[in-house]
């Protein structure tokens, strides 16, 4: 096996002023999905950075038990984000103070949702990268607001007529944004078409920031890819975490110090799953713990034999009790039978039925 990585794709660590990003592998903000038991999971098994779902400014401000929550960091041992949303810069900014309040290390600034009653209706999400005096404004609110390094997410622009993220980051640099994540899509294409990750590289050579590339990626070789293509300084993944949050530790030991990592046996996978299920009933309990994590555990058994007699079998269960018997006698079952996993039955193609919902 070839255990060298090509020189261009050699990841280093940043260093955002006060918060250092020693592995530049980071877990993509995800609204329902990188909830706390995700973050502090994928954490543990490796992430460089993790950040919180987009929380909305208005609801951060208004102390909503809720939001806080969601906005929850997961333990010390590696930088926390926190990402906002929202179109008034005075909210956001106070969104921003009570997160670092409350234990943020970084602030996140969201420019990329294209979710209507984000993106429209308040002007915020990707909205907000048509209009670039109120998206300075409320950048340099935020950046005015707290000590920590802000940061900013987006996409390639409005439409592919209005590319304007070049133009959107040297703003952003002016006002004393840290780091930018460019996802390679324009809101208009939504999840349709692929990432684009050349065009990654007109941010990238816009400013003098540490940039991000984001979109599609899926093996060691995409990031890779979306590295030379990007010139960027790090990936970001999403959906390429599903059922797989290991996934961003072997990218940042492939990328970050040429090491090849397998996939986990499954002993080891059944592990997580349990440990991970177990996270999710501690942290919501047990009722919506048990309707949250059914996702999860789709992903994670997705590409199994019979793991859609198991899905099917196991989104009726009602007891976090069975819930538990049933990973195990599955995993036992699997891994009794020497079970091998099949690579076109991708955790990653529930991705926009999941995102839709
Ligand atoms: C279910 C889901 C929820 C998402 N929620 C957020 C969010 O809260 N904030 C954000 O900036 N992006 C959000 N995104 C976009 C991702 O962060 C990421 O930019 C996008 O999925 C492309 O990366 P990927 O192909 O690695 O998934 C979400 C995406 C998905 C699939």
């Amino acid at each position: 096996m070839d255990m060298t990585v090509q020189p261009q794709s050699t990841l280093r660590p940043i260093d955002l002023g006060g918060v250092v990003l020693d592995t530049p592998v980071i877990l993509a903000p995800m609204s329902g999905v990188t909830d706390l038991p995700f973050r502090r999971l994928a954490r543990r098994l490796g992430a460089g950075l993790v950040v919180s779902e987009m929380i909305a400014s208005w609801a951060m401000v208004r102390e909503n038990d809720t939001t806080l929550r969601m906005a929850e960091v997961a333990d010390a041992g590696g930088p926390n984000a926190v990402q906002l949303a929202g179109c008034d810069p005075d909210a956001m900014a106070e969104a921003a103070r009570i997160a670092v309040r409350r234990g943020a290390d970084m602030i996140d600034i969201n420019f990329g949702c294209p979710v209507r009653k984000v993106a429209v209706g308040q002007m915020a999400g990707s909205a907000l990268m048509r209009d670039e005096v109120a998206a300075a404004r409320l950048l340099k609110a935020v950046v005015e607001a707290v000590s920590v390094p802000v940061t900013l997410k987006m996409r390639m622009g409005w439409d592919h007529q209005n590319l304007n993220a070049p133009a959107l980051a040297r703003i952003a640099q002016d006002v004393g944004i840290r780091m930018i994540t460019v996802h390679g899509r324009t809101r208009q294409q939504f999840y349709n078409g692929v990432a684009d990750w050349a065009f990654v590289r007109t941010v990238k050579d816009a400013v003098d920031l540490p940039v991000i590339v984001n979109g599609d990626i899926l093996t060691v070789a995409d990031a890779r890819t979306a590295l030379s293509q990007s010139g960027a300084d790090g990936v970001m993944i999403g959906r390429g975490c599903y059922g797989r949050p290991w996934f961003l530790a072997q990218v940042a030991q492939a990328l970050c110090h040429g090491t090849e990592v397998p996939d986990p046996d499954l002993e080891s996978e059944k592990a997580i799953v349990l440990e991970h299920y177990g996270m999710m009933q501690e942290h919501f309990g047990p009722r919506p713990g048990l309707r949250l994590a059914r996702k999860h555990v789709s992903w994670y058994s997705a590409g199994l034999p019979e793991s859609a007699a198991f899905r099917a079998a196991f989104n009726r269960i009602e007891t976090v009790e069975e819930a538990l018997d049933a990973i195990t006698a599955f995993y036992d079952r699997q891994i009794a039978q020497g079970a091998v996993r099949d690579p076109r039955q991708s955790r990653h193609d529930n991705a926009e039925q999941a995102h839709a919902a």
